[in-house]
């Protein structure tokens, strides 16, 4: 299996070498190369320092300059003596890092092959922003012929504009993190009001959402929500709430389907959690409706725009708290302090009387 994509692979490779190379099938092959890189290295727009450090602009930057990357006492001595990156210094670390530098902590054996190398270098080179590419802002590579060498950039002025803002100096109270982007904010706000205000758009039918149940709910909670040995019931119970042992499911015992909404989309399938989309989770709702007989339609279609029209059986036996309405929760604006009591404390009974003291010799203590 794994075999013939590879094979491909190869025979592609050697059929561009065959012809006049170009250079963008160079940065396109250095781009493979720099797969071995990866793992430690991150290049473009979103690069971040990771094992080692983000490799834009590499091209002219003092070895071991680098802020915000904590390099090895040999790197930093190498770039205070004098090593700048370029054509040829990185040629040298790359085909046996230890070579050149021996104490470096950069733990890769080395690229043996020339031709390896010079695709990589065009790869990189794409990541130079000085070299007037814009690689680094969209990860296309440019057309540019490969110049030699550039040698005239300090590290400090290249780094910083290609760091990515990170966890600090975002203001706030501590000033820690950073605020959330409105994307991550949308990803997180899935929550679902018992009137449907929060729900994606989006439909399904029961007959859609049976044969998802099927494979991917029943084994646990059963063909028809009768649950599984000790997984959850879904339907089923109506009538029991008053018994000693009620069965409490989403048919007898929930409020709003919305609930059933959220709950499927937030965690189920357990184990896959998040993994179905809007419309799968339309149609189980939909389905463990039918279940529960709310619904008797195969053909029944749940949607954003129907779903308040659906109410569940025992919706009408969740009341409002007003316990904060009652007398004794009533809030109490200034505390009693002094005289709170119309008469003096008086002892009731003692704590022995009372027999929640163990018998023992202490008796005399207690008086
Ligand atoms: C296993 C992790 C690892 C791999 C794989 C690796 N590197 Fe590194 N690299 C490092 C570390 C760690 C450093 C910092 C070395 C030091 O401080 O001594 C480094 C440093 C460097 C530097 C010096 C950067 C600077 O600012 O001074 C270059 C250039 C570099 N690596 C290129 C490469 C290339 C190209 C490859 C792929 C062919 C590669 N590395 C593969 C971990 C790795
Ligand atoms: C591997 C077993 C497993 C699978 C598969 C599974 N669930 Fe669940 N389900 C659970 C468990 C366990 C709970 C209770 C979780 C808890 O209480 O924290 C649960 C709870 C539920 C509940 C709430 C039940 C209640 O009364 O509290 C619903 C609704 C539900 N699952 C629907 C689904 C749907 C729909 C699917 C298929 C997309 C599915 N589940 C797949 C194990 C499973």
């Amino acid at each position: 299996m794994s075999k013939f994509p590879k094979l491909l692979l190869s025979l592609a490779v050697v059929g561009s070498l065959g012809g006049g190379v170009s250079f963008a099938d160079e940065i396109k092959d250095g781009k493979k190369v720099f797969k071995k890189c990866r793992a430690c290295h991150a290049v473009g727009k979103k690069a971040k320092n990771k094992v080692g450090p983000h490799l834009n602009d590499l091209f002219g930057r003092t070895a071991g300059a680098l802020e915000g990357y904590k390099f090895s006492k040999a790197m930093k001595a190498a770039g205070a003596d004098g090593l700048v990156w370029n054509n040829d210094t990185i040629d040298q670390f790359v085909t046996k890092p230890k070579k050149l530098i021996k104490k470096t902590k950069m733990a890769f054996a080395g690229l043996k092959k020339e031709k390896d190398r010079a695709n990589l270098m065009a790869y990189l080179k794409s990541f130079d922003s000085d070299a007037g590419s814009d690689a680094a802002k969209d990860d296309k590579p440019v057309d540019k012929e490969a110049s030699g060498e550039q040698t005239t950039k300090t590290a400090s002025t290249t780094d910083g504009a290609t760091q990515p803002k990170t966890a600090s100096g975002s203001g706030g109270k501590l000033n820690i993190g950073r605020l959330a982007l409105t994307e991550e904010v949308k990803a997180w706000d899935i929550d679902v009001r018992y009137d449907g205000q929060g729900l994606p758009p989006g439909k399904g039918t029961v007959a859609e959402g049976e044969p998802i149940f099927t494979e991917q709910c029943a084994s646990c909670h059963g063909d028809f929500g009768e649950g599984v040995d000790r997984w959850p019931v879904l339907a089923g119970g109506q009538g029991t709430l008053e018994d000693d042992r009620p069965e409490k499911t989403i048919g007898s015992y929930w409020p709003y389907t919305s609930t059933v909404f959220d709950y499927i989309r937030r965690a189920m399938p357990f184990g896959n959690a998040r993994s179905l989309s809007d419309d799968e989770v339309y149609a189980l709702t939909a389905y463990v409706l039918y279940l529960n007989d709310i619904v008797e339609d195969e053909d029944f279609e749940l949607s954003k725009e129907n779903f308040n029209s659906i109410r569940l059986p025992n919706e009408k036996n969740f009341i409002a708290d007003t316990r904060n309405e009652e007398p004794h929760y009533k809030p109490v604006t200034e505390p009693c302090m002094k005289d709170c009591k119309p008469e003096p404390a008086k002892l009731l009974m003692r704590a022995r009387v009372l027999d929640v003291t163990p018998d023992g010799d202490h008796e005399g203590s207690l008086d």
